[in-house]
């Protein structure tokens, strides 16, 4: 990349973001699994109220799962509440509560994946390591490989474009910078172009926007009718009562899901998100020892 793209980033960067704003790993962590699956503006007044409440892993780790599924309401994918409560607990008990720096260690702590060790090692520790979330993932793919879309392209590509790029000094700046460009430049849908910083450098641009070769999106059926609307109404439901039977959360199913009913209850007690005591369904008060996380698909 040239010089071009820093001092876009000067002028255009998100700089005021939060968690741009400290480098306390732990807020980073925070950040980085809110964000995951969930876009900017609504993470933004989530991660203010959960620092807030739990400020250090210290106070994460002492939390007990139920609290943090209450607070995570709204959010979505209630898994990375507990996600980052295995982390918060193994910091604590294996390395005294304060964060490992390597990205070796960050990767053996629980639910934090590839993607997530490098953007700590690189936003928190400032360590020279290529982050390639999506949107950095999709720049690359445009502008050094002149494709359309990151998933034409093999992951371990796309981490050799990002390693190869990665300059000597300010790897943190040309990490958010990427990652800015993507989201707010090199969109998905309706690139804006004529206003990129590396355009004439971009081999998709210069070659005419040649399309993808890949199979277009599946459309995705209505979110009433998944299973993930099921298990979310039963995770709310439990948000505000203590404890309820099954009788009782089948009459909160729409219809159609209520024969899955076992089969959600089942899901969500695997996951640790809900308990099952005699009759009566909850939230844990206690952790329930991780499941390796399903793979969260970043690049
Ligand atoms: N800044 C640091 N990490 C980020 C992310 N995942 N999304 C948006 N901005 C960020």
């Amino acid at each position: 990349m040239n010089r071009d793209l820093p001092r876009w980033y000067r002028h255009h960067g998100r700089h005021s973001l939060p968690w741009r704003l400290t480098r306390d790993p732990y807020a980073i962590l925070v950040s980085e699994v809110m964000l995951q699956q969930t876009q900017v503006d609504r993470v933004i007044p989530y991660y203010n109220n959960w620092l807030g409440r739990w400020p250090t892993v210290a106070h994460l780790a002492a939390a007990t799962p139920a609290d943090l599924i209450r607070d995570w309401a709204g959010l979505g994918y209630n898994r990375r509440a507990l996600h980052l409560h295995h982390a918060a607990r193994a910091i604590v008990e294996r390395y005294d509560g304060r964060f490992p720096s390597d990205i070796l260690s960050l990767r053996t702590l629980p639910g934090v994946g590839p993607y997530t060790a490098a953007a700590i090692a690189s936003f928190a520790f400032e360590q020279p390591v290529p982050v390639a979330d999506t949107n950095i993932a999709r720049v690359l793919a445009r502008s050094v490989h002149g494709i359309p879309h990151q998933r034409d392209l093999p992951g371990s590509a796309m981490q050799a474009t990002a390693a190869a790029l990665l300059p000597t000094r300010s790897a943190r700046d040309h990490n958010l910078a990427l990652m800015d460009l993507g989201a707010l430049i090199c969109r998905g849908r309706d690139p804006q172009c004529d206003s990129c910083p590396i355009r004439r450098h971009c081999s998709w641009h210069t070659n005419g926007h040649p399309p993808s070769a890949a199979r277009p999106a599946q459309p995705t059926p209505p979110f009433e009718t998944t299973a993930r609307y099921a298990r979310g109404r039963i995770i709310h439901a439990l948000r505000t009562h203590p404890s309820l039977d099954e009788p009782t959360l089948a009459s909160l199913l729409p219809e159609p899901h209520r024969p899955n009913l076992p089969l959600y209850l089942a899901a969500l007690a695997k996951d640790g998100l809900i308990t099952q005591t005699d009759t009566q369904w909850s939230l844990p008060q206690h952790p329930v020892s991780p499941s390796p996380p399903r793979s969260v698909r970043r690049v």
